[in-house]
């Protein structure tokens, strides 16, 4: 990222919209999907908002499998991780970073999309996950702000946003909207599970046999809902299929 710099760069409307969201209820497999669901690149440019930890690694503990058991780099302060950030963007490399802060806030948030949206280039992909994201937005009200913007005009610029919530109704349109790809895991209520199957063309039934690590995962454009089945992850007794190991 250059020095400065208010503005992605190298605007390309021929790329596509690629955001996701997860939604599940707690320990429905959110942050799971987002590692292994193929959405994310398997060599990817990689920036997290990750209050809670979730992809912080640990050498030889297997709670702490960092980003697919791949190293992720947390950062606590502002200056840190846009330094390291900057460092790492610059470089051409893949990375897998994320910012930690000490007291998260929607502000923090914020900040985050900032730094996102002023570093994002047309001529690659970046990708960015907010987690918890229910904590930091209005349900009530459009997305406005950075986070908005990193959604709508993200996409011509090679950002892919990546937003992880455990209600869809605690969270804004704009989210859902925008979109296109949707993975839904276990719902905590039928309110939830009503808005995701209005979304997504599908029943209530279907929503309700979901299981823990099981999705249904939505790829654009009505009808095109396809089931994944992430349990083989953590249960090699499982056979794993092609089509849910697929990377992006
Ligand atoms: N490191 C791990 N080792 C074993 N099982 C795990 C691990 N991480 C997650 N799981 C399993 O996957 C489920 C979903 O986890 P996770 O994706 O973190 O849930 P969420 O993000 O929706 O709260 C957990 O309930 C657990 O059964
Ligand atoms: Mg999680």
């Amino acid at each position: 990222m250059q020095q400065g710099r208010a503005m992605a760069i190298n605007k390309d409307n021929s790329l596509k919209a690629l955001h996701c969201c997860y939604t599940a209820g707690t320990g429905g497999g959110k942050s799971v999907a987002v590692q292994y669901a193929g959405t994310v690149p398997a060599n990817p440019c990689l920036a997290i908002f990750d209050p809670y930890g979730d992809y912080e690694f640990h050498r030889g503990d297997p709670k702490n499998r960092g980003f697919a058991g791949k190293k992720v780099h947390h950062f606590e302060t502002r200056v840190k991780f846009a330094n390291q950030f900057a460092k790492a963007w610059r470089s051409g490399l893949p990375f897998r970073i994320a910012y930690m802060p000490k007291e998260p806030t929607r502000k923090e948030m914020l900040w985050f999309c900032e730094l996102m949206w002023r570093a994002c280039d047309g001529n690659r992909r970046l990708d960015m996950v907010i987690e918890e994201l229910a904590r930091w937005t209005d349900s009530n009200a459009k997305e406005t702000g950075r986070l908005g913007e990193c959604l709508t005009g993200g996409r011509k610029f090679g950002l892919v946003v990546h937003t992880v919530f455990q209600r869809s109704t605690e969270v804004s349109k704009t989210i859902l909207s925008q979109s296109p790809f949707k993975i839904i895991g276990v719902q905590e209520s039928r309110s939830d599970a009503e808005r995701m199957g209005k979304e997504c063309d599908l029943t209530l039934a279907d929503i309700k046999s979901l299981e823990p690590l099981t999705y249904f995962k939505a790829t654009g454009g009505l009808g095109n809902v396809e089931k994944l089945d992430l349990r083989h992850i953590f249960d090699k007794s499982r056979a794993k299929t092609a089509k849910n190991t697929k990377t992006a």
